[in-house]
């Protein structure tokens, strides 16, 4: 029976990504004889301007469903001054939340081919293979909020961040986990010096670590991480951290890759598993075609290989991709003098020639 993937390009450059994406998952399922189905669905600021909500039941319903969600990116300037809960970025926390995705993977490799281009010195980034496993449903992004209240005569806003022993225990059981099929060594990021969630965070972590033997475990204030990944990132196997930090530091170290529009990204849960490219909708490059696909190409292989098994197909289109880098191919971000120039068209082709 054909696998369902439901797809959601949602603003900005998701439907670019996302087409390319869909592309190369078409070319793998050929070559693999998958049949795939493919049922696209709104979300963000697009479905908010058709239906008055960033995340129709319709669409939650469909990636209840469904096998595998690939998802763009929602946002923009235009929807900036919407409520705060109509948002378009209330459509991915939505689906976070209604899909019960509490861990969101977030690898950072260096292709060989971009090492010596990457921002950082080559010979700091060269072996370069981490992954952050970040807390996806709890945390400071879903506690309790306060837009405005008056307060000692002045105005004031608040966000509460919380966390419990279980939600801490299930992620820190999937980084060891993580952990124990790669090199065996976990860093928890948190804040304990300051935040009490952090202290709570740390010993729960503690404690979990004491089913694993086989791994080690050492713990960062988020602060020192943030710089430990720009001197010296071949420290890192798998990092496990909240929400807010997992967010920041996810950008930061896909620094490390080359560029944010190369890194990928799994949230598994509780029910289907969506794959999404860690960036956003980039505004600044909408609608011109220059997008770099690579983050979802690469998102759409792992939702081929966690979400249906299919690992021969989910390393086809890495290593095309890697073929199409090697090649000398380049997107706008990853520009360097002396390569060959790629629209998001040119990558994508790129890409299909390899599979
Ligand atoms: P962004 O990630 O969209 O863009 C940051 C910078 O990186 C921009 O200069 C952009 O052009 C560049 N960039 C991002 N992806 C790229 C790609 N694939 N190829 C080439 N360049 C790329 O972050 P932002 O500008 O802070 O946010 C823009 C909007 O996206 C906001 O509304 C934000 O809330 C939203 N956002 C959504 C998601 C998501 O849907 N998961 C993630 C992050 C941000
Ligand atoms: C991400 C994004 C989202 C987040 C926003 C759009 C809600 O920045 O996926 O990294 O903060 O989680
Ligand atoms: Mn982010």
């Amino acid at each position: 029976m054909a696998k369902k993937i439901v797809v959601i390009p949602g603003d900005g450059i998701g439907k670019e990504i996302t087409d390319s994406a869909v592309e190369v998952l078409k070319k793998a399922a050929e070559k693999y004889s998958l049949e795939l189905e493919y049922e696209y669905k709104d979300a963000g600021g697009t479905a908010y301007d058709k239906f008055g909500t960033p995340l129709p039941e319709d669409t939650l319903e469909a990636c209840k469903a469904a096998d595998g969600v690939l998802f763009g990116a929602v946002g923009g300037d235009k929807w900036d001054n919407v409520e705060p809960s109509l948002r378009p970025e209330k459509a991915i926390l939505g689906l976070r939340k209604g899909l019960g995705l509490y861990a969101n993977l977030r690898p950072v490799k260096v292709a060989d081919s971009l090492t010596e281009y990457s921002p950082l010195k080559p010979e700091l980034v060269k072996g370069v293979d981490l992954v952050i496993v970040r807390e996806l449903v709890g945390g400071i992004y879903f506690g309790d909020k306060c837009e405005s209240e008056e307060f000692n005569g002045t105005e004031r806003a608040w966000d509460l961040e919380n966390y419990s022993i279980p939600e801490v225990e299930r992620i820190a059981k999937l980084a060891f986990e993580t952990a124990r099929l790669r090199r065996g060594k976990v860093t928890s990021v948190d804040k304990a010096n300051v935040l009490a969630t952090s202290r709570l965070w740390r010993r729960t972590v503690a404690e979990v670590a004491k089913d694993y033997d086989d791994v080690e475990l050492n713990n960062l204030y988020v602060d020192n991480t943030a710089m430990q990944l720009a001197v010296r990132p071949t420290q890192f196997d798998v990092i496990v951290t909240g929400n807010l930090f997992g967010d920041i530091l996810s950008d930061e170290a896909a620094v490390i890759g080359g560029s944010i529009g190369m890194m990928p990204s799994a949230s598994i849960g509780e029910c289907t598993s969506l794959y999404e490219p860690i960036h956003g909708s980039a505004p600044d490059i909408a609608g011109k075609g220059i997008a770099n696909p690579i983050g979802t190409i690469l998102s759409a292989a792992m939702l081929l290989r966690y979400s249906l098994q299919e690992e021969a197909a989910a390393k086809a289109i890495e290593d095309a991709v890697d073929a199409a880098l090697a090649e000398g191919w380049r997107t706008a971000d990853l520009w360097h003098e002396g390569f060959k120039k790629a629209n998001t068209e040119d990558m994508t082709r790129a890409v299909l020639a390899h599979i």
